[in-house]
């Protein structure tokens, strides 16, 4: 089978294409042909070895796996002694997380892991844009921020993959959303339900007074703004929530428990399978009745994987960059 694979920290040309054996699935395992593939903020981390706590998941001096890619959806083809849960010609869709190895042809995954039945009318490269965006956005909203009807929730970075399923879901739970991206992306995002839309060029969304504030919720899943400057636009007993860690944040995480408004930071990466299995029901069922449409940027080949990379790099990726090996599902 082909794989995407690299050896060494660096730029997105350390991803190339190579051949390996198919792997057999052992005991309560089965192998899925992969179809679709999620490129995202992790395995751009991981190809490049930065930040630095990048390298404790990933490997301290060189990559542990040579084979990147959490996020996958395809057709069960194999299934290993004990596996009851999935059969032969089943659509699948999950995670693997760290141990990576679905930018590939294949995959080897647990039937305990975090993986479902995709339902029919959800596309593969759909299921793997709610694997990258949905899958944190969901937690965020719900677990961190308590968003509810009638919540007031100000979105940061929304044309990402996160942010853009944050604006959708929050809309979902019936609150009102302030969206904030740049001005390439403003059409974008005011389609997908938000009541404003804030170009960060133009205005700040942080001062007090800019429109829609005060909120109930900040989520920042970018990480461009701070705890300290997101307080001039948090209600009382406000949170405000962001994606990527800091100093700061940790600190923040722990401390502000005692004051009138919260900050949180969650890492939805690291939640458990059995944590994570409902929630890709609950999206899938979401996205299959229409509730909930997953942004996707572009859908490339595997061969095409260095410039999935480089797309992400840019850091203006309009929700999901997939890759994938089925002639078909490619895009130019
Ligand atoms: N803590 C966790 O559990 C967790 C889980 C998943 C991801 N993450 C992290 O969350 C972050 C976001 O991931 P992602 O995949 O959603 O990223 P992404 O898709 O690459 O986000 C790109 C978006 O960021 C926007 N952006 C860039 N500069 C901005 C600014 N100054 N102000 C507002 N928006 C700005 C861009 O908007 P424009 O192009 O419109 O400018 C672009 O559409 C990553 O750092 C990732 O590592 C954390």
């Amino acid at each position: 089978m082909r794989i995407a694979a690299y050896h060494r920290y660096g730029a997105p040309e350390v991803v190339g294409v190579e051949q390996r054996e198919l792997p057999e699935p052992g005991p309560g395992e089965f192998r899925v042909r992969v179809h679709a593939a999620s490129v995202g903020a992790a395995d751009a981390a991981g190809r490049a070895g930065s930040p630095w706590f990048a390298r404790l998941a990933f490997g301290l001096r060189r990559p542990r796996n040579a084979v990147l890619g959490s996020d996958f959806a395809g057709v069960v083809d194999a299934v290993g002694t004990g596996v009851t849960r999935f059969a032969v010609g089943d659509r699948v869709f999950g995670a693997t997380g760290v141990d990576g190895g679905a930018h590939a042809e294949a995959v080897v995954v647990s039937q305990d892991g975090a993986v479902v039945l995709l339902p029919d009318g959800v596309s593969v490269a759909a299921a793997v844009a709610i694997c990258d965006g949905a899958m944190t956005a969901l937690p965020f909203l719900r677990d961190g921020g308590l968003v509810r009807r009638g919540s007031r929730v100000l979105v940061n970075g929304a044309s990402g993959a996160v942010g853009s399923a944050a604006v959708r879901l929050a809309v979902h739970l019936g609150a009102e959303v302030t969206a904030v991206c740049g001005p390439a992306h403003v059409e974008l995002v005011a389609g997908l339900g938000a009541s404003r839309v804030i170009d960060y060029t133009r205005e700040d969304p942080m001062r007090a007074g800019a429109p829609g504030a005060p909120f109930d919720v900040v989520f920042d899943a970018v990480g461009t703004s701070s705890f300290r400057r997101a307080r001039a636009v948090l209600r009382r007993h406000g949170r405000y929530l962001t994606t990527v860690p800091t100093w700061p944040i940790m600190f923040q995480h722990l401390t502000s428990r005692l004051g009138r408004r919260r900050a949180v930071i969650m890492f939805t990466g690291l939640r458990s399978d059995e944590a994570k299995r409902p929630d890709l029901d609950l999206l899938a069922a979401l996205a299959a009745t229409g509730g909930f449409a997953p942004v996707v940027d572009r859908v490339l080949p595997l061969d095409a994987i260095a410039r999935a990379h480089a797309v992400v790099d840019t850091g203006h990726k309009t929700g999901t960059v997939v890759i994938t090996p089925v002639p078909e599902l490619q895009e130019a």
